[in-house]
């Protein structure tokens, strides 16, 4: 089996009614992310960054994944995928893909404020559970916190994507503006022999050469990509 690696983003959620951050009605604009994306931003005001989240989470669970999320995790019966992705939604998994990487954190789990990333402390939340408040304690004592990577912090998953990406066959890049580091640099650990794939509507400012570009949003690029490309390959 071919082994395909995908990096994701923002506009892969697009079509499912997730707002992308930057660009016309970004995320950004609505809500300064100094504010409720950094770590000086949450030791400012937590309870207003908590609500932030609280909000997102609701607005996950109205949401449903979109044909690009599908035909993603149905590439799984082909090859073998593994999807690399900047968003904190859970869509992709409620498609179907069973090996995702998330690069930026999961809005649906929290963690010690302490000690984000020690297992023993990360909780999942359920959809009758998804509010966070000021007081709501970690198991070890601390403020619970949203397990998101916020600007400033470390990107240990970055690592995971990087060992992913040992034998690749085929690079997919899903809407992502590839602003953001170390997310926007994995790009450079893929082999200059390794066909790369990139889809959005709008240009996107990538280094490399040889880049095929599929200049479309999510479902319709994924149509066009294994209708057009990855059904010659296998
Ligand atoms: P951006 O908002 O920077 O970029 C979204 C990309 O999606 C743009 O290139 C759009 O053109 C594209 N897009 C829009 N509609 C689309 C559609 N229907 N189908 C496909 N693509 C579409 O989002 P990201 O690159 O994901 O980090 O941003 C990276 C990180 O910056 C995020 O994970 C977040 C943010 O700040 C943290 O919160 C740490």
């Amino acid at each position: 089996m071919k082994k395909i690696v995908v990096l994701t983003g923002a506009g892969m959620s697009a079509e499912s009614g997730i707002s992308t951050f930057r660009g016309a009605n970004g995320l950004w604009d609505e809500y300064p992310v100094e504010q409720v994306a950094t770590p000086e931003g949450y030791r400012a005001n937590p309870s207003l960054v908590l609500e932030f989240y609280n909000t997102r989470r609701r607005q996950l669970l109205e949401v449903e994944p979109n044909e690009g999320h599908k035909l993603l995790a149905g590439l799984e019966s082909e090859f073998d995928v593994t999807v690399v992705t900047q968003n904190v939604d859970n869509l992709h998994e409620r498609a179907g893909s069973t090996k995702v990487i998330h690069l930026h954190g999961e809005l649906m789990k929290v963690c010690s404020s302490r000690e984000p990333y020690n297992e023993k402390y990360i909780k999942t939340l359920t959809p009758d559970e998804i509010e966070v408040k000021v007081g709501d304690l970690a198991a070890d004592g601390s403020q619970l916190r949203p397990f998101i990577v916020w600007f400033g912090e470390a990107v240990p998953k970055i690592e995971d994507a990087i060992a992913a990406l040992a034998g690749v066959d085929i690079f997919i890049i899903i809407g992502t503006s590839l602003n953001v580091y170390p997310a926007a640099g994995l790009l450079n650990y893929v082999p200059a022999s390794v066909p790369v794939y990139l889809i959005d509507p709008n240009e996107v400012n990538v280094t490399r050469q040889g880049v095929t570009v599929i200049r479309k949003g999510a479902s319709e690029g994924m149509r066009t990509l294994i209708d057009g490309y990855l059904s010659k390959i296998k």
